[in-house]
This record gives C-alpha cells, sequence and structure tokens, in this order.
C-alpha cells in the first residue's frame, strides 16, 4: 500500500436497510474487515441508499469525483432480483471494467455456496479510483475480501 492515507467508500445498497426495516450488516462487515488492519492507515466515507439505479450511479461518481476515494466497496444489490442493480450502475459510472475481479470473486465464493454463480458484482476503474461490488452478506463480505485483498494495494498503485 502507498505511504498516504487512502480514502475508502463503503456504499451499502439495500431497500430495507435504508428504510430502517432491517439493521445493515453489509457495511459493518466491510469496516470491521478493515479494522482487522490489513491498511494501515485509511478514512472512510460511508453511504447507505436504496436499490435505485441513479442513485447508485450518483453516490459512486461522488464519492470518486468529489470525495476523492481511492477505494469504493459496495455491498448489497448484485443478485438476479428486479431491484438488483448495483454491478450495472457501477459499470455504468466506468472507465474500464477489471472482469479479473468478477471472476475471482465468484470463484472465491463458489468455494462456500453454490450459489455464489448468482452474484453478478464486478470491479472497475473510474478516473483514480477501484471500485469493487461485494454481495450483501456480511459473511460474504469477509470471506471475498480474505482472498482478494492482496491485489487492491497494487491495483490502486497503478492508477496513481
Ligand atoms: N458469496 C458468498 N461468499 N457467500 C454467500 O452467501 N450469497 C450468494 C451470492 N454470493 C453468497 C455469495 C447469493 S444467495 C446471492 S443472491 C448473490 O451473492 C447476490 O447477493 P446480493 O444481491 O445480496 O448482492
Amino acid at each position: 500500500m502507498t505511504d498516504q492515507t487512502i480514502k475508502i467508500g463503503i456504499v451499502t445498497v439495500s431497500d430495507r436497510a435504508y428504510r430502517g426495516e432491517y439493521e445493515d450488516r453489509g457495511g459493518p462487515a466491510i469496516r470491521q474487515w478493515l479494522q482487522k488492519g490489513l491498511v494501515s492507515e485509511w478514512e472512510e466515507e460511508f453511504r447507505l441508499i436504496p436499490d435505485e439505479y441513479s442513485q447508485i450511479t450518483a453516490t459512486l461518481e461522488e464519492l470518486v469525483d468529489e470525495a476523492g476515494c481511492h477505494l469504493v466497496l459496495t455491498t448489497g444489490g448484485t443478485g438476479p432480483a428486479p431491484r438488483d442493480v448495483t454491478p450495472d450502475a457501477t459499470v455504468e459510472v466506468a472507465d474500464k471494467v477489471l472482469d479479473g475481479f468478477g471472476e475471482k470473486m465468484r470463484a472465491i465464493s463458489l468455494q462456500y455456496v453454490p450459489t455464489a454463480i448468482l452474484s453478478r458484482q464486478v470491479g472497475v476503474v473510474r478516473g483514480r479510483s477501484l471500485i469493487v461490488n461485494l454481495p450483501g452478506n456480511p459473511k460474504a463480505v469477509a470471506e471475498i475480501l480474505d482472498e482478494l485483498f492482496e491485489v487492491i494495494p497494487y491495483t490502486i498503485e497503478l492508477l496513481e
């Protein structure tokens, strides 16, 4: 990881968590994973938004273009249900799609659950930022980050 403090956007995309019908567990799972210490100097921008395409694109644009996040991790909305549009909105704001991220994340999750095949999660570049979709399941968040994170600092360095 670079010496500078890295700014990390954490975005929970969930209609029900947004409406307060249940507690957001995806966002805290990302935070807890980061607090384990692999990233030494980081600060967080957190957003909780509903599964609305235009709100997802606007949030990602704001976190990258205005807040200056080096990395944005989303959780939720990656599945096949009608309201699951996080990957679609992520690709909409992308300069480049890094297909390997989606392939690797599904490969990781398939070690745990066959339903990993249902996640359409992607990794993309916007400007100098890396945006990565994680599923909403908090267990999935940790399982994926445990194996994926080794390539993230290098990816961010390449974008500097
Ligand atoms: N990946 C892991 N590691 N663990 C899981 O439990 N759940 C799957 C999949 N990926 C899962 C997983 C399921 S059931 C779905 S529907 C998709 O992620 C999409 O979840 P999302 O819509 O909450 O993003």
